[in-house]
């Protein structure tokens, strides 16, 4: 499928989806304490986003089951929320989340902690976070999609993590995977050139050990190959003739 480049109109709609889908994140924060189970946060996120006049866009993609992916400690991402995982002081919780606003996708995640958590895990979440800051200062029209690429890596890896291979971001629009494929890790290659109106989701996955990552049986939930603890974050960014919109985060 070709990168799609949005008109002005389309534009609009990315925003309104992205900051409708910041809201949910903003509700589903609120909520994360220890005694808490990951189904409470996926029932509570499904109800905001369809609240919102939206629809989950998560739900039924190739068979997943909930509306928010909810990815414990060592799950990376796609974790399948369940009544009887109760989060615990100390534990990182990565909520992944997307909606579809007038035919348009938004897709964004982030790292919570549960209470009190080690400092050391705590800079895996920082360190995860920044290196999307870091990816998107090149996201910019007439730089390759790899510039993003390479400078993540060339943030996270003097920290000795593991950046995850097997899973990458995306372009987005009227579906929620469009090409190209952007991997968090430096590339052979230069990449297509960006252009004004392409709309990606960009979000880094950092293990605190190996890059390596294997799948629970029940084929969704992703998990770091020596059980390290993994950080995700994402955003729906617009590319634009100067600096990138970020369209899931208005800080
Ligand atoms: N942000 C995730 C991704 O881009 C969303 C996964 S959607 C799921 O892959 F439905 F497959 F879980
Ligand atoms: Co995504």
């Amino acid at each position: 499928m070709a990168v799609t480049v949005k008109s002005a109109k389309e534009i609009e709609l990315m925003r309104e989806a992205g900051r409708l889908l910041e809201i949910v994140h903003d509700e589903m924060a609120k909520m994360i304490r220890p005694g808490i189970s990951t189904m409470d946060i996926n029932e509570y996120g499904d109800k905001v986003i369809r609240d919102l006049g939206c629809t989950p866009n998560f739900l039924n993609y190739a068979g997943y089951p909930a509306s928010i992916c909810v990815s414990v400690n060592e799950e990376v991402v796609h974790g399948i929320p369940r009544r009887d995982h109760i989060l615990k002081e100390g534990d990182i919780v990565s909520l992944d989340a997307g909606l579809i606003y007038k035919g348009y996708h938004s897709d964004a995640a982030r790292t919570h902690a549960v209470g009190k958590i080690a400092p050391e895990v705590q800079k895996l979440l920082d360190v995860t976070k920044q290196s999307f800051f870091e990816g998107i200062k090149y996201a910019k029209a007439g730089n390759h999609l790899f510039d993003i690429s390479n400078a993540i890596d060339d943030y996270v890896t003097p920290f000795g993590y593991g950046i995850v291979q097997d899973l990458v971001g995306h372009g987005i629009g009227t579906s929620l995977h469009e090409d190209p494929q952007i991997p968090n890790f430096r590339q052979k290659r230069k990449g297509i050139i960006l252009v004004p109106g392409m709309t990606l989701a960009v979000e880094p996955m950092i293990n605190m050990g190996t890059w390596k990552v294997k799948w629970l049986d029940d084929d969704w939930t992703v998990i770091s190959a020596d059980h390290s603890v993994s950080a995700h974050y994402e955003n729906t960014i617009l590319i634009t003739d100067g600096e990138p919109e970020i369209l899931t985060l208005h800080e």
